[in-house]
This record gives C-alpha cells, structure tokens and sequence, in this order.
C-alpha cells in the first residue's frame, strides 16, 4: 500500500513562523511535525510515500534526504546517537510531487492519481500526530481489509469545537464501526449532525479520484476532500472508527503548544525537570 501526505497548505495561523518555513517543519518536542506523521506510515508497515508539496517546501525535501557531510562530521565527532537519528530519517523512499495552485485539500490528493494507480491508499494529514500503540494508520489498514471499502478515523470533540473540523453523521454497527451517513465540512455552529470530527486519516479508494474531479468549490472557496468523500459515499458505504489512542491537534497555536508539552512530558528523559519548571512558572 501507499500512503500521501499532502503539505501544501500555506500555514497562514503560524504566520511570522511560517512565512519562510514549510508548517509541516514546526518542531514538535524533539522533531518536526511532518517527522511523526512519516513515522506513523513506516510503524504501519508502508514504505512508500508520496509528499504533496507547493511553494516555499524545498525543507522537507531536504529534511528526508541524505546529508553526507553532516554524517561524516558526526561520525568523526563520535556523536553516535546523532548520526542514528538522522539516518533513520532518511532511510524512508519518499517521493514528491507540487500541487501547482492552492485550491484545496481535495485537490491536493488529486494531485497523487497517477501515483497511486488502482489500489486503495492512506492519507495522512499533518496537521494531526497520533501516538498508538498499533498506530492509527496501521488500524484503519486493518478495518480495510475487513469491510474493503473506504474508512475514516474519526473522534468525538467538544461541541464547540465542531466547526473546525470534517464532521459525520453515521449509524453504529454491531461491532462498533460507524456507517456513515453524511459528511459536512467545517458546519456552522448548530449545523453539526454529531460532534465526531474526522481526524486527518484516511484509506481511500482510487474511485475517490473521480468525485474530486466531480465535486466543487466549497468551504473557503477550495476543493474539500470531505464534500467528494460525500458524493462518494453516496455510491459506496464509507466507514468510520473511533482510533484508539492519543490524538494531538497542531493546526493552530495553542494545541501546538499543547502538543509540544505533553509529548515533552511523555519523555521520561525531560518529565521531570519539564514538570518542576511549568509548575515553577505558572
Ligand atoms: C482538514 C479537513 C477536515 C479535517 C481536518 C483534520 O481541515 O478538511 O475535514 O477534519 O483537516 O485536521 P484543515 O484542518 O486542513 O482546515
């Protein structure tokens, strides 16, 4: 299976940050976003990648390649535990492609047909960094495999959060897997038909391509992946599930610093000396 990152958004919440930096590169505790979501495919036993990219991303380019002679100087340096963690980076095949305009996550995936040909494919979205151990993708690959059609992952949030997000409307089946009704993208406060909001994971279809290629303008004014995942779903049962584990949302500043704390304090290596100063501060 293959598995597409799109990162072509333009960042504009992180802005001055983002101005020159990809968002996908903000740093998270001890590595860039982008970094956990490449992992999460390589923990779920998929080894090729394609990174959808625009403009002003030639760092996550670089940050997947080999750097020779920054190994040789660690090497000779003796920092082994360095050298190690920058050979893991770059021991993944990781193929990129540039969406030519901003018009849309769902025109980003389009971006990634010819690339994926006939077969079902995850994507990821790295806004989101999930922590699991049977990681999210890896879940969602599984329920694939049983019901052989599309799956989205998807979490109950709080209420007011709904709006920020892909939102579903579904029926349960016996064991626990969403049937899923209806999809609206980002609804307006009141309009919800649930508080479960698609996460950024998903397994799709190839058909998937050809109701991108059907569905309009919609929120924002941009191909949504959610309203062709709703033509979709009208021809075909998408599924939903609720992933089992910790989700960390990184799409706007305050839940990006929360991330970084709490996966910070999920290191035994910083916990303590990190929990004595934050009490210490506050
Ligand atoms: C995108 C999707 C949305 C989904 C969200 C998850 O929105 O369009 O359906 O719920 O990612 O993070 P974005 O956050 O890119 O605006």
């Amino acid at each position: 299976m293959k598995a597409v990152i799109p990162a072509a958004g333009l960042g504009t919440r992180f802005l001055p940050i983002t101005k020159a930096q990809p968002k996908e590169m903000l740093p998270v505790y001890d590595r860039p976003a982008i970094q956990y979501v490449v992992e999460e495919v390589v923990q779920s036993g998929i080894d090729d990648i394609l990174i959808i990219t625009g403009k002003n991303k030639r760092a996550i380019e670089d940050h997947f390649d080999r750097s020779l002679e920054l190994e040789i100087s660690l090497r000779n340096r003796e920092k082994e535990e360095y050298l190690r963690k920058i050979e893991r980076i770059s021991s993944v095949d990781i193929h990129f492609i540039r969406q030519k305009e901003q018009k849309g996550l769902g025109d980003a995936i389009y971006c990634a047909r010819k690339y994926v040909g006939g077969e079902p494919f995850a994507v990821l979205l790295g806004d989101t960094i999930t922590v699991a151990e049977r990681p999210c993708t890896r879940q969602m690959m599984d329920i694939f495999f049983e019901v052989e059609a599309p799956v989205i992952a998807v979490e109950e949030v709080p209420m007011e959060k709904v709006g920020s997000y892909g939102v579903i409307s579904y029926r349960e089946d016996e064991k626990g897997l969403f049937l899923i009704e209806d999809l609206v993208e980002k609804p307006e406060p009141g309009e919800a038909p649930s508080n479960y909001a698609i996460i950024g994971r998903y397994l799709l279809t190839p058909d998937v391509f050809d109701f991108i290629e059907k569905t309009r303008p919609g929120k924002g004014g941009e191909i949504q992946l959610t309203d062709a995942l709703r033509l979709l779903n009208r021809s075909r049962q998408i599924y939903g599930f609720k992933f089992e584990g910790r989700r960390y949302d990184i799409g706007n500043m305050m839940d990006w610093l929360k991330s970084t704390v709490e996966l910070a304090l999920a290191d035994d290596a910083v916990r303590e000396e990190l929990s004595a100063f934050l009490r210490d501060v506050v």
